[in-house]
Formats: structure tokens, sequence, C-alpha cells
């Protein structure tokens, strides 16, 4: 007696998934939620009181305690209707009611219920757009990001979008705009392209430090890629073919191991994709997985006439299972961070690769020996057989000598 109870009936207005309710039933819920409200408060507040006896003693404490109760419902009514407006979006991993988010996210990600009802192949009920659950960490750079003119030129920001990927918002949505396009002019016919000089002018060089391919080559830009960016003098052109040192396999030796049945391969961090380019000499077609950072790698192997992959390697590769002759890494498989990382991404390589296909590891570093331990242990456990097997070092010139691993193996038969 009393007491002005609110409750709306949490055992019916709970909201699990979007996916199990109909935007109409959240309206309704809505509505009722409101009306539940508007009437309780009405009953607290109308005046002519059915039994003015048992009231008499009502005083100031009372009332300001019956107050802060009717506060306290309506906080927690709030907040259930924010959660609802979320619920109507439609979309619960990223928070589309908080303000400033961009109108293009919010329609990009809207979910569409399938016309027909559910799928009776896949069971979906409705379309949903992809984008990273990571984005939820960096909302204001993907809204900034999906702010533009719809129809328009696309803003210059492709290192905004970069910097959200190597954030983990990856897949990024979407955009309805225009991305800007340079002139590819003087492109070579294949195969002719594949170790020719690439000309400055068909890259865009925006957002980066460096403005021209000659700045590149005097740059280490990481250990797979010293000078990588000069295909006519350097060492770059004879990577493949004429080894420097022990760690250095030859492709024709490489393509014996696998006994004619090398036809499609995967190289990781392929720096400007010699790799690919010696492989393509070959006849075989191998798709180099690569991000811009601190150069244009991806324009540049495609102005050779192969294949970039824009990726960062934290993704699961876009690729179904078993697919792959072989897959090539060097150092840019060391991901860092802690050691299950390197794990993942090992069991997606695994996954990627075919029975029998070859896993080549060119000149990975090893900064530590307890890295070397950790890789090698890491490798033995998927059972692969060593074809070859190659740890070495490398004087840097300046005295202190640094462990290379090479190494050629082959993915068993599991079952
Ligand atoms: C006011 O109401 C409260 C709660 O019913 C009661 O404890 C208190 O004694 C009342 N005070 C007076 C002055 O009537
Ligand atoms: C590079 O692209 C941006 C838009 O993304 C554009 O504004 C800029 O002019 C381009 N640079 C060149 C050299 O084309
Ligand atoms: C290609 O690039 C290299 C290295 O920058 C340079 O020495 C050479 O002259 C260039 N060749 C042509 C045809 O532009
Ligand atoms: C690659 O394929 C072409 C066209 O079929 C053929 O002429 C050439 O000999 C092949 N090269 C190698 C290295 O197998
Ligand atoms: C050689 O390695 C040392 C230590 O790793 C490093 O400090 C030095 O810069 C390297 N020298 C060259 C020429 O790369």
């Amino acid at each position: 007696m009393g007491s002005v109870s609110l409750k709306i009936g949490d055992g019916t207005a709970r909201f699990k998934r979007a996916t199990l309710c109909s935007s109409a039933v959240n309206v309704l819920m809505l509505f009722s939620v409101l009306t539940t409200n508007l009437f309780a408060l009405y009953a607290f507040t109308s005046s002519p009181n059915p039994h003015p006896l048992h009231h008499s003693h009502k005083n100031i404490s009372l009332i300001s305690e019956q107050v802060s109760l009717i506060l306290r419902e309506i906080d927690s009514s709030q907040k259930k209707l924010a959660q609802m407006e979320k619920e109507l979006l439609g979309y619960e991993s990223i928070d589309l009611s908080r303000p400033n988010i961009a109108n293009e996210l919010k329609l990009f990600l809207k979910q569409h219920e399938l016309p027909l009802g559910k799928d009776s192949r896949t069971g979906i009920t409705e379309m949903v757009a992809s984008v990273g659950h990571s984005c939820e960490k960096s909302v204001d750079l993907l809204s900034q990001y999906m702010n533009y003119k719809v129809n328009g030129p696309c803003p210059d920001d492709w290192s905004l979008a970069q910097k959200l990927i190597l954030r983990g918002c990856e897949p990024l949505p979407r955009r309805r705009c225009f991305a800007k396009s340079i002139p590819k002019i003087g492109l070579y016919s294949f195969p002719i392209s594949l170790w020719k000089n690439v000309s400055d002018r068909i890259m865009n060089w925006s957002g980066l430090g460096c403005k021209n391919v000659q700045c590149l080559i005097g740059k280490k830009l990481n250990r797979d890629c010293v000078g990588c960016f000069d295909l006519v003098n350097g060492y770059e052109n004879q990577r493949y073919v004429k080894p420097r040192g022990k760690n250095d396999f030859l492709i024709n030796d490489v393509l014996a191991l696998g006994s004619g049945g090398i036809r499609i391969g995967f190289d990781l961090g392929g720096g400007s994709g010699s790799f690919a380019a010696r492989m393509a000499e070959k006849n075989v077609t191998v798709v180099t997985a690569t991000l811009n950072i601190d150069a244009p790698f991806s324009e540049f192997i495609a102005a050779r006439g192969i294949f970039p992959l824009y990726l960062s390697l934290d993704h699961k590769f876009p690729f179904y299972n078993n697919l792959f002759d072989l897959v090539h890494a060097g150092s840019g498989l060391d991901v860092g961070g802690r050691p299950e990382k390197l794990e993942f991404l090992m069991f997606d390589i695994d996954r990627i690769l075919r029975a029998g296909g070859l896993f080549w590891l060119d000149n990975f570093y090893c900064a530590s020996d307890e890295k070397k331990m950790a890789l090698t242990r890491l490798i033995e456990q998927f059972g692969y057989k060593k074809l070859k097997w190659v740890v070495g070092d490398k004087g840097n010139g300046s005295g202190k000598p640094e462990v290379y691993l090479s190494a050629v193996l082959q993915k068993p038969v599991r079952v």
C-alpha cells in the first residue's frame, strides 16, 4: 500500500536478439512501456483518493520517498527505451543510437528482412552487412570514414581506412562514393610488365612519406623489402634465381619438390610482388597479400601485372579450405604479440593449403633463440614433412649475427 509500481513486466519485455523480434513487435513494446508509465504517473498524481482515511498521515518524507522511487523507475525505463531503440535499428554490436553517427553508417548496417521470410536453405531471416566487430572501439573514426557525399567523390582518406583496418576494423563498410582514379598510362603488357620500372605517376602518393619510387628504393621498408622497389639494379631481380646464402632457396628447386602439381599459390607480406612475378614466369599464379604500409605496395604489384590482395594478416584468409598448392611467407609472418597470435595465423595457413601442398618459409628472422624454438615447436605440431630446413646466420656488417630460418614443408594428408 502506498508504493507506486511502474514495473513494465520484465518477464515479457526482454529483447535478446533483434532477429527474434520484428520491428512491429518492438514498436508495440515501445508503445506499451510509454503507456504503462503514463498511467502510473497519472495514478500517483491524481488527487481524488478513494480511501482518504487510511492516508490521512501522509507527510513530506513519504512524498519525497515516493518521488525518488518514481525518478528511479523513470530512469530505468529510459534505459530500456534506449535498448529498444538499438533493437529497432537492428544492430547490436555497434551502438548506432549514439549521437554523431554518420547516417551512411546507419543505412549500411541496417538489417533487411528477406521479403519472403526465412530462407529454407540457409535458415537466415535477414540480410546483415559485414563490418568488423572491433570497429566498435573506433566508432568515431568509422563515422568519420562514413561521412561523405553520396554519389560524390570519396574523400582522400585511404590512410584513415588503413588505420581502421590496423585496429581490427575489418571488413570496413562499403561506401557509395567514387574513389579517385589515376590514369594508368604506360602499363606494359604481360609478361614484360613483371620486371619493368613502374612510373611514379600511376600511383597515388597522398599520405605517404615518399613521393616517388626513387625515395622508396633508398629505404628499408621492412625485412622482406630491402630495396624491393628497385626492379632493375640491386638484388631484387635475382631473388629466387641466384642465392646469396644457404637460406635462399631457388624457385626451380622448390617447384621440383612439388612434382608438377604447383599451380596456385599465396604469398604473405610479399613486398613488391617479386615472388609472384618469378612464379608467374613458371606459369604459377600467386596472390600477394599486402597492405600499403609506408609504400604503395598494392598499386606497384598490380602495375607489374600480378594480383595484390589488400588484407591484414589479422583477417581470416578469404579462401576456402584445402585450396593452395603453395604458401610462401617471410619475416612478415612474425605478427608479434602473444604466441597464440602466430598459432591462429599458422592454423589459417594450414587450412588453405591443400594436402601435399608446400609451405615455404623464406628467411624468417628469429629475433631470439626462444622465438626460433617456439616456431619450430609450432611447425612440428602440424606434422609437416620437412623437405628443406636451414637455420643460418647472417652477419649484418656490424658484428652481431642474425639468425634466419628457411624451410620447405609439405602438408600431410590428415583424416
Ligand atoms: C511520516 O511518514 C513516515 C513513513 O510512513 C513515518 O515513519 C513518520 O513517522 C511520519 N511522520 C509524521 C510526522 O507523521
Ligand atoms: C590521390 O588521391 C586523392 C584522393 O584519394 C586525390 O585527392 C589526390 O589528388 C591523388 N593524387 C594524385 C597524384 O593523383
Ligand atoms: C628504372 O629504375 C632504376 C632504379 O631507379 C633506374 O636506375 C633505371 O634507370 C630506370 N630505368 C628506366 C628505363 O626508367
Ligand atoms: C608457360 O606457359 C606457356 C604457354 O602455355 C608456355 O609456352 C611456357 O613454356 C610455359 N612456361 C613454363 C616455364 O612452363
Ligand atoms: C646490425 O644489427 C644490429 C643489432 O641488431 C643493429 O643495431 C645494426 O643497425 C645492424 N646493422 C646493419 C648495417 O643493419
